[in-house]
This record gives structure tokens, C-alpha cells and sequence, in this order.
């Protein structure tokens, strides 16, 4: 009898996790590494937001709470969803968690058995694939290369739906491509959603607020009302409201499922952090103009990192609609050998011979399904950024 579970077997280690870690380690070894493999704002969670927890903690705001958010924090993101989407639900149709990974976990765990399909657009986050497995589910790994902007089309959503697809997971700005649906091309995958009434989508919203030059997020509910009564809806403080030690994410949707979310989260983590939703919901109810400031300076490092990938030899840089990421293709690097003498023959070659030879830290593209390519985070200092683009120019111009 094994002692560990299948479910586990079935679950990879989170790649961008370990290859942050793997970072830390050669830092610690007194290296000058510079990581651009994690996905959290370098920015500092704002003032008013710190306060409203020291408040909530002066106030003995300590105790468990309600197991899905506090009335105070669900009337915020009630409010948000009118304000910013035009969505209209009750706090019933409201769940918060630890982090939107417990409430995306949650919603899969919640409905998924065995012989259910999941399709997930490649590239893709790197937990969606293995919280669908971990939950018994089979997840329909669909391409949204270059070609398309990495964007799903309407003919391969169709293509990929069988009886058995439960949901579509769709993430618009995405990590790790940065890639953000316009409405028309939203419009087009509703329009294939809307003639298979069991198929549910879970749209990941968490780089709501990382959108540049203008363009318009959007979400599914928002841009077919038909839609929504099988719609999770999932959002976070997370990256908007530099957050991400805080540990809060939210999702609104059908009631049934809500609550079956919740369910499950009272026999987990019984609720999230009673401090840390005083704090979320100050920060949806706070004065939001930072948040342009914010992702002015995401719009300008992105065209920095863009502009300097793409002079380095072999590397085919994109320019991304928002997140703070960045997914060049390196198939003109593919079968050369660095100047310390490595055999470039994948995209984790070329991002591993980086790390050791220049002490950059990025992610390779097979990771998230889809390579040739590497992943990185811009959210660093302009300095750090061109720190880190001398050093990848310096390991391209090696390559022979
Ligand atoms: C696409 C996507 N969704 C959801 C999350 C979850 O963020 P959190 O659990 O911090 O709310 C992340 C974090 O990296 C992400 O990149």
C-alpha cells in the first residue's frame, strides 16, 4: 500500500515555485542573481490598506469568521463587480478564499468527477491543469500559440468540446503570455459557449487591472448576460493591490455552487484571514486612482523588456496587451551552444544554461505548456530590467 495518495501522483510541484527557490538558493550563495520568475507586483500594498488591518486587528477583529468572507468584505465585492463590470449578484453568489487559488481549487474540487473535461487554453497558469487532475478531472490542453495572438479561436473551442467538458477555464490578461481578449474576440467564444448550455466557464480575472494603451477588459457575464448562471466569475487583491502575502481572492456565480465551494471550504481552511479581508475590502472600497499610476509604469517596463528582447539575436519578442509578463519565442536559439558550452535543445535548456551562466531567472515555456519560448516577470525595477536584458543579450549574442 502506498503511503502517499494517487490524487498527489497526479500533481507536479508548481514550476514557478521551484525555480524562484532554486533563484533564493544561488542568492543565498552570495551570487547576484536577478529573478524574473515570480508573479507578484514588486509595489508595496498601499497605505490606506495597511491601516484599515491595523485597525481591524485594534478592534479584535481576530476571531473565525463567516466561512466565505465577511458580510462587510462581500458588500465591497459586490459593489466592484457593478462598478467595474456591470455585474449584478447578491453576497449569496459570493465566495472569498485564501487567494483566488483556493477559490479556483475550490470551484473544481467542488464539481469535478472523474471522466469531467476541463479545457484549458495553452499557454496556460501552471495550477490550472494540475488542480483539475488533482480533482479527478481530465484537462483538454487546447493551443493558442503565437499565431493567434495566444488567444483561444472560436473554431478550436468548438473543436475541443466533447459531452464530457464540464468547463472552459479562460484568463484574460493571461499569464504567462500577457494576452488580453477584445470584446470581438471574446464575443466569438461566447457565441460557440452559448449553443453548449453544459459547459461552464471559469474566467480568471486576476490581471483585471494590468490592462495598457487603453484597451478594455472584459469579462464573459459581461459580454453575454446569457451566460452567467453557469459563470464563475474570479478575481483578487492579489496583483491589482500588490497583495499577494495577504492570501485573499474572491469568485461571485450561481448560488448552487457557491455554496458547494463553501462546503468545501469549511472542512479546509474554515475561512480566510479575518485581517486580511478588513484589508481587501478597503482596498475595493478605497480611492482606486493609484491603480492607473500603477499600471503605467507595468506599460512602460513592458515596451523597456519588449523592445530589449527583441534585439537579442534568436529571440521573437510579442508585445502583450497587460499582466506583467512577457512570452518571447527563442526558436531561432534552439540547437546552438551557449558560451558555456551547453546544448540549447529546449526552452528549459536555454532558461536553465541562463540562470547558471548569467544569473537570470526566468521560466521556460513547456512549463506552461507551450514552447518554444520563456516566461518573464517584468514587475522589477526599470534598472533591475535592464540589468537583466544586458545580461540575456550577453547569453543570445554567446549562442553558436
Ligand atoms: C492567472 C492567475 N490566476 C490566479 C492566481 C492566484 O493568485 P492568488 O492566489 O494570489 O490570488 C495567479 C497567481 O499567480 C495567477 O497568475
Amino acid at each position: 500500500m502506498s503511503f502517499l495518495s494517487d490524487a498527489l501522483a497526479r500533481v507536479q510541484p508548481s514550476p514557478t515555485v521551484a525555480i524562484t527557490q532554486v533563484a533564493r538558493e544561488r542568492a543565498a550563495m552570495g551570487r547576484d542573481v536577478i529573478s524574473l520568475s515570480a508573479g507578484e507586483p514588486d509595489f508595496d500594498t498601499p497605505d490606506y490598506v495597511k491601516e484599515a488591518a491595523i485597525v481591524a486587528i485594534r478592534d479584535g477583529q481576530t476571531k473565525y469568521t463567516a466561512p466565505d468572507g465577511i458580510p462587510e468584505l462581500k458588500a465591497a465585492i459586490v459593489a466592484k463587480f457593478r462598478r467595474e463590470n456591470g455585474l449584478d449578484y447578491t453576497p449569496a453568489e459570493v465566495s472569498v478564499g485564501t487567494g483566488g487559488k483556493q477559490v479556483l481549487f475550490n470551484a473544481l474540487i467542488a464539481t469535478l468527477n472523474p471522466g469531467d473535461e476541463v479545457i484549458i487554453p495553452a499557454p496556460y497558469w501552471v495550477s490550472y491543469p494540475d488542480i483539475v487532475r488533482l480533482g479527478g478531472g481530465t484537462p483538454v490542453i487546447v493551443a493558442a500559440g503565437p499565431e493567434t495572438g495566444f488567444k483561444l479561436s472560436a473554431e478550436t473551442l468548438e473543436a475541443a468540446i466533447t459531452p464530457a467538458t464540464k468547463w472552459l477555464i479562460f484568463n484574460s490578461p493571461s499569464n504567462p503570455t500577457g494576452a488580453g481578449y477584445t470584446r470581438d474576440e471574446l464575443r466569438a467564444l461566447t457565441d460557440v459557449l452559448m449553443r453548449h448550455p453544459h459547459v461552464w466557464v471559469l474566467s480568471d480575472d486576476i490581471y483585471e487591472h494590468l490592462c495598457y494603451d487603453g484597451f478594455e477588459f472584459v469579462t464573459p457575464a459581461q459580454v453575454e448576460p446569457g451566460l452567467k448562471d453557469r459563470t464563475l466569475t474570479l478575481n483578487g487583491v492579489s496583483k491589482a493591490y500588490a497583495m499577494t502575502g495577504w492570501r485573499i481572492g474572491y469568485a461571485a456565480g450561481p448560488e448552487r455552487l457557491i455554496a458547494a465551494m463553501r462546503k468545501l471550504q469549511t472542512q479546509s481552511t474554515t475561512n480566510p484571514c479575518s485581517i486580511s479581508q478588513w484589508a481587501a475590502a478597503a482596498a475595493l472600497e478605497g480611492d482606486q486612482s493609484f491603480l492607473a499610476g500603477r499600471a503605467e509604469a507595468f506599460r512602460a517596463r513592458r515596451d523597456l523588456v519588449v523592445a530589449r528582447l527583441n534585439a537579442c539575436a534568436g529571440v521573437t519578442c510579442p508585445v502583450p496587451e497587460g499582466a506583467f509578463y512577457v512570452y518571447p519565442s527563442i526558436a531561432g536559439c534552439i540547437g546552438k551552444t551557449s558560451a558555456g558550452g551547453a546544448l540549447i535543445d529546449s526552452d528549459e535548456a536555454f532558461c536553465t544554461a541562463l540562470l547558471e551562466e548569467h544569473d537570470v531567472a526566468v521560466v521556460f515555456g513547456a512549463a506552461f505548456g507551450l514552447s518554444p519560448h520563456f516566461r518573464v516577470s517584468y514587475a522589477a525595477s526599470e534598472a533591475v530590467l535592464v540589468q537583466a536584458c544586458d545580461r540575456i543579450e550577453t547569453f543570445c549574442a554567446g549562442l553558436r
